[in-house]
């Protein structure tokens, strides 16, 4: 049985003073399900100080060691503060900062290398999906990370279903389509390695809220969820994280 995990992922908002108060708030030291708030860098000491009950997590990382990088953040530097996940490949790196599959793939090897939990992210766009390629879009996104990772190495971390289509939409993707996606991610993985693939958290990203939240993680395939907007109120936060811990039941 996979352990449910549930990730915040805040994207570029906050400031020290909704933290202060989010972290006031949101307390998960009695879910039975595993916890990840992804914050801005600049952010990531004062929730690794505050965060009750979860790991905390980074939005990116450099594929580089440190060096003459400008602007850039070394796994080393989030280890040193304590932060233990990187989500790797969101969707929102890839169309807005050019990263290619390879890059992306490149950041997992060098986050699983350092000890750093990724979580990956694949999917595809409306696009894609209506030419009949989401298939074809995933796999490819995969096996860039399959070139340079084991699945035994990438049951560190997660890799997460996000679909463009779905982010900050208000459009979820349905149970089936989410379902149908995670088998064949599963299944993908499973031609290299059965038994890692049987055990790697598939999460699921798009317009998740409390609401529509069971019906998502009692897919056989779901194994918790990657949340944006509803993850700055604590509160819903919380109420996904619950729903995560029914629906292991
Ligand atoms: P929303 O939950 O705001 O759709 O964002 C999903 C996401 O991109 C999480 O990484």
């Amino acid at each position: 049985m996979r352990r449910k995990l549930v990730s915040a992922n805040w994207k570029m908002n906050g400031s020290r003073a909704a933290n202060a108060a989010w972290l006031a708030e949101f307390d998960g030291r009695d879910l039975a399900c595993d916890v990840v708030v992804c914050a801005p860098y600049v952010y990531l000491p004062q929730v690794i100080e505050g965060l009750r009950g979860g790991e905390t997590g980074a939005q990116n990382l450099s594929a580089e060691a440190p060096g003459a990088f400008t602007g850039e953040i070394a796994g080393e530097m989030l280890l040193d503060l304590g932060c233990r996940w990187a989500i790797v490949g969101h969707s929102e790196r890839r169309a807005f900062y050019g990263e290619s599959n390879d890059v992306i793939a490149a950041k997992a090897a060098r986050a699983i290398g350092l000890g750093l939990r990724p979580i990956v992210c694949v999917g595809e766009t409306l696009a894609e999906r209506e030419a009949g390629r989401t298939q074809a879009v995933i796999d490819a996104q995969l096996d860039a990370v399959l070139a340079r990772c084991t699945p035994t190495q990438l049951l560190a971390g997660a890799v997460a279903y996000e679909p463009v289509w779905a982010i900050g939409t208000g459009k979820t993707a349905s149970p089936a389509q989410v379902q149908e996606v995670h088998a064949a991610i599963r299944a993908r993985l499973a031609r290299v390695n059965g038994a890692a693939a049987a055990q790697l958290r598939l999460l699921y990203g798009g317009s998740v809220k409390p609401a529509n939240a069971f019906e998502l993680f009692t897919q056989p395939d779901v194994d918790g969820g990657l949340i944006g907007g509803a993850s700055l109120q604590a509160r819903d936060f919380r109420a996904i994280c619950e729903t995560a811990c029914e629906a292991a039941r």
